[in-house]
């Protein structure tokens, strides 16, 4: 591991937040790299988490190719690896690492993608820089990123808003940006990348059904109460009985078949 300070993972590995993670697939979460995915490629997933993404990566794309998924919580990684035996994917591999410190020589790869990674960590330029530095020249760097300040949602209550308020004084206490998503090109061109060769895009994930609605609320009423966001948040200040009344909130929006809540997310193709 590299001796680069690290910001907090204000989520932490509690179920509540993997679970999230492990829902994820290329078509929900990184939909606008697939006219650059071809079968014979070799990819980096950097931050590549309980690994769902890398392994359809693999299974669904790259079949002819290879997926190397790095991340930096070695149980995790373990979880991505389970995930690929039970899934049966064999050209798939996952190891621990630092996204401001990539193991690979220069030009490793033909694509290098992140999925909500550089909001959560204490130097995104020098992470792009070192994604940059591991891709083949005529290969994409590729990132996608969620922008706090683009969440909505239907009906409204006074503890959502505050569960948002101290979300974004929980995360940047910790050294991460939750408003990644509108910084990517801000980001990217401090790291040295060339504007002409970026193309951007904007890309939702909206919960309103009754399952997605189920799925999403219940994950944000448990990770409020029981994960480390729980731990940051009473450090800045919140008390249990504030927290649970939060978490009694996401779970009656959950439970309202008005209920809407949609998000944006910043994308970025660089082509190398
Ligand atoms: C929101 S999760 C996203 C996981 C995965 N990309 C996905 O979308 O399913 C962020 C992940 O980044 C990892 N992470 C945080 N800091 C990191 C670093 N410095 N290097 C590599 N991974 C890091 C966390 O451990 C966590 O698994």
């Amino acid at each position: 591991m590299s001796s680069i300070k690290q910001a907090t993972y204000t989520h932490g590995y509690h179920d509540s937040s993997v679970r999230l993670h492990e829902w994820r697939t290329v078509a929900n979460s990184a939909a606008y790299i697939i006219p650059y995915l071809k079968p014979d490629l070799k990819i980096l997933d950097v931050g590549c988490g309980p690994g769902t993404i890398t392994i359809d990566m693999a299974s669904t794309y790259a079949t002819q190719g290879h997926v190397t998924g790095l991340e930096y919580s070695a149980e995790v990684v373990e979880r991505a690896r389970k995930h690929a035996s039970e899934s049966e994917v064999s050209n798939v591999t996952f190891l621990a690492g630092d996204a401001h410190a990539l193991p690979f020589p220069d030009g490793t790869f033909d694509i290098t993608h992140a999925h909500q990674v550089l909001v959560h960590i204490a130097d995104p330029v020098l992470a792009l820089k070192e994604m940059r530095r591991v891709t083949k020249p005529g290969g994409i760097v590729a990132s996608r990123e969620s922008d706090w300040g683009s969440f909505v949602w239907y009906p409204e209550s006074p503890e959502m808003t505050q569960w948002s308020e101290l979300y974004l004084r929980v995360a940047r206490g910790n050294g991460g940006e939750p408003d990644g998503g509108r910084r990517l090109k801000a980001w990217a061109h401090r790291a040295g990348y060339d504007t002409s060769k970026i193309t951007c895009s904007a890309g939702t994930w909206l919960f309103s059904t009754p399952e997605e609605r189920a799925f999403w609320g219940n994950i944000w009423a448990e990770r409020i109460t029981k994960s480390d966001f729980a731990k940051g948040a009473a450090m800045h200040g919140a008390t249990e009985e504030e927290l649970k009344r939060m978490s009694e909130a996401w779970k009656k929006w959950a439970a309202d078949e008005d209920g809407w809540f949609s998000l944006l997310h910043g994308e970025m193709i660089y082509r190398v």
